[in-house]
């Protein structure tokens, strides 16, 4: 057997827990059946760790995470932890993991699957066959800005501060990796931010004409930059015209939760965090679904469990080289699908509900079918 692939998984706070569970069992499924060695080990985030050790992610976690081949992470937070101090919140163990591990690329794919083509909010030949990548940049911005901060002022007032900045290299390492990943779709790239505004808008556009124009590798991308309003407008207007976008971690932050509702349902999109190759090898990654903690179907085997599979499906595809393994998965759920097995956030009448160990169920026999 070759070598063990090390997984370090966090299933957080809420439905993170109950989809996790799901995903444990596809990647006992894929390493029984293809012969690959998961070496999973499990640790806590967010809530459950302030819980625990009264800080979001603590510093053994934190190493585990950077010695782990990939992190795949569930959801965090919760109305529970609303009143814990600011520096120890539950997305604080989350904002730590992407910093640290140096998570700067996110790619946020919004596909619409044929089967729940209905249930989005838009017209069905607006988004039949939808496949939009986002790519938000993830270690910088005003996420990460300093100075930042609440300050009393002089006449009794207070003041909130934070600080959005770019430099050049976080800009164009962030552009690189949406330039390459639209080299692998339509070629087709757009670059969002709010230049009539924003200087590290001006800068964003300029560093990102700079890629295209003098890294002959990307001369043939079709770069076209958009103000990140105006991208939100288009998103829900015509989102088929998009094919990779790449923008700012805030505007990326609520253009991919906008982009994610078109295809029908948070509950159906995964997402990859990548850092640089380590000394050519594989980047550093972190893979969780874009939905949240979902505290109010929590425990209830309400969550659909799909993004987490999805996810897992994506570190098998980016990080682990498993191309084979993340289409079998991915076909899976596409099957499944289309045979009518539907979560709450996702059921239509004619449709048969299922709870979210009953889709784990339904995607494991559906595995074992287009493996035999
Ligand atoms: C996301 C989430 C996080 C973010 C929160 C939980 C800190 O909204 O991953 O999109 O704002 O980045
Ligand atoms: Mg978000």
């Amino acid at each position: 057997m070759a070598d063990a692939i090390n997984l370090l998984v966090l299933p957080g706070d809420g439905i993170g827990d109950e989809a996790i569970a799901q995903v444990r069992r596809i990647i006992d499924w894929v390493g029984n059946q293809r012969g690959i060695n998961f070496n999973v080990e499990e640790d806590l985030v967010g809530g459950c760790a302030i819980d625990a050790h009264g800080t979001s992610l603590t510093d053994d976690c934190m190493d585990k995470a950077l010695a782990a081949d990939a992190v795949l992470l569930g959801a965090v937070g919760g109305p529970k932890w609303d009143n814990v101090p600011f520096d120890i919140r539950p997305e604080a163990g989350l904002l730590r993991l992407r910093k640290e591990m140096e998570l700067f690329a996110n790619l946020r794919p919004a596909m619409c699957f044929d089967a729940l083509v209905d249930a989005s909010s838009l017209k069905p030949e607006l988004v039949s066959g939808l496949d939009i990548m986002i790519v938000r940049e993830l270690t910088g911005g005003v996420y990460f800005g300093e100075p930042r901060g609440i300050t009393e002022l002089p006449d009794g007032q207070r003041q909130g501060v934070n600080t959005q900045v770019y430099t050049t290299e976080e800009i164009r390492r962030v552009v690189r990796v949406a330039f390459d990943i639209a080299k692998q779709r339509d070629g087709k790239v757009t670059s969002c931010e709010k230049a009539n505004v924003m200087e590290s808008g001006i800068l964003w556009r300029e560093e990102t004409n700079w890629v295209h124009d003098n890294e002959a590798e990307y001369a043939e991308i079709e770069l076209s930059h958009m103000y990140a309003d105006n991208a939100a407008m288009q998103l829900v207007r015509m989102p088929k015209q998009f094919d990779v976008m790449v923008t700012d971690n805030l505007f990326g932050d609520i253009l991919s939760d906008a982009a994610a509702m078109l295809t029908g349902s948070l509950g159906m999109l995964p997402s990859a965090s990548l850092g640089a190759a380590v000394d050519g090898g594989r980047p550093k990654a972190m893979y969780e679904p874009v939905h949240g903690s979902a505290p109010d179907i929590a425990g209830q085997d309400l969550a659909n469990p799909i993004a987490s599979v999805l996810s897992f499906a994506m570190a098998l595809r980016y990080s682990f080289d498993l191309g084979e393994e993340a289409d079998m998965v991915e076909k899976a759920i596409e099957n499944v699908l289309a045979a009518g097995y539907r979560t709450g956030d996702i059921m239509q009448p004619g449709m048969t509900q299922t709870g979210t160990t009953g889709m784990g169920d339904a995607i494991l026999a559906e595995l074992d079918k287009l493996a035999a």
